[in-house]
């Protein structure tokens, strides 16, 4: 039958994976699987900060570039992930501001020098960027971090700025984890993104990473979720969806999973706002999961030789 590509380009939607750039150089069926199941790419972590400047003044944009490259030879959007987060910053910057060697005034010009330089660098090939990624606590407050603590609330609004100000046509979005539904942290972007646009800050797309658990369940109201947000003339996208379970894998299991991933794709595919729908890594032979959450696994469309899970036939007939 067709690929995912295929039913995707057919539906005018996006069909995305994060790409780990180690495995598209050594591994063949990974490369040829990239190009024949996705019209979008992301970068697992090439875009990340500690991977395009390792060093102060350093950059490495080698893997990065090779991602663009990749994708314009095979006709696919590119997801830019991520200019500003707490996690994954090189260890120069972090030590700086822990030391007091970089301080309030210094911290803020490296941020808009490293927004500006990564996103002229890849202007008009990125569709969308994903400015600030994971700004927010559980319980809807904003996470602390060296962004909060020295720069205050407005490094939010800045951020959007000086990408905008790099790139006009790319789309630029907020990104976090558990905000599929209607709860306290969802609601939060929500109302950040109501008073930023309505400032006329240039943020137009939420980001909804979906990294889902079977053993947690399935989040509510996530159609809701969408609609509200679409009702403030924002884009939305699925940007980082996998479905992990505790070990073994069973068969029941791997039905509920199929079922995250369909229902997933439906609420995204139901809603307007709604046009691209990204795996965080579409074979278990590369996961982020079993590494980062003991005893969990298995939560990619295919088992570690590639094989179709229950979950990759459900994106197809959703599709
Ligand atoms: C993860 C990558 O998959 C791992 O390879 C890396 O070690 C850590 O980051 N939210 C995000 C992604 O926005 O960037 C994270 O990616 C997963 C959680």
């Amino acid at each position: 039958g067709p690929s995912l590509r295929t039913l995707a380009d057919r539906a005018g939607v996006r069909i995305g994976t994060a790409v780990d750039m180690t495995a598209l150089a050594d591994d063949r069926t990974y490369r040829r699987t990239t190009g024949r199941d996705y019209n979008s790419v992301t970068a697992e972590n090439a875009m990340k900060w500690e991977s395009v400047e390792p060093e102060r003044g350093v950059h490495d944009w080698k893997p990065a570039d090779d991602l663009v490259r990749y994708a314009r030879a095979h006709g696919q959007v590119v997801r830019g992930h991520t200019l500003v987060w707490h996690s994954q910053l090189p260890v120069w910057l972090t030590d700086g501001v822990a030391d007091g060697s970089i301080g309030r005034a210094e911290l803020r010009k490296i941020l808009r020098d490293h927004i500006t330089t990564e996103v002229k660098r890849y202007k008009g090939k990125i569709q969308q960027w994903d400015v600030v990624n994971e700004v927010f606590e559980e319980d809807g407050s904003l996470r602390d971090s060296i962004w909060l603590r020295l720069l205050g609330p407005s490094y939010i609004a800045d951020a959007f700025r000086w990408a905008h100000a790099a790139d006009p046509k790319a789309k630029l979005f907020l990104n976090d984890y558990n905000v599929e539904g209607v709860n306290a942290k969802s609601t939060a972007y929500y109302e950040l993104a109501k008073r930023l646009r309505a400032e006329g800050v240039p943020v137009q797309g939420f980001g909804i990473q979906g990294h889902l658990a079977i053993q947690y369940g399935f989040p509510g109201q996530v159609a809701e979720n969408l609609a509200r947000f679409g009702a403030l003339g924002m884009q939305t996208a699925f940007t980082e969806v996998d479905v992990r379970m505790i070990l073994p894998v069973d068969e029941t299991k791997q039905a509920t999973q199929a079922s995250y991933y369909r229902r997933l794709l439906d609420a995204c595919l139901g809603a307007r706002s709604c046009r691209s729908f990204t795996v965080w890594g579409f074979t278990d032979k590369y996961s982020w999961v079993p590494g980062v959450f003991e005893g969990q696994g298995s939560a990619t469309p295919m088992d570690e030789a590639y094989g179709r899970k229950p979950a990759y036939e459900a994106l197809r007939e959703g599709l």
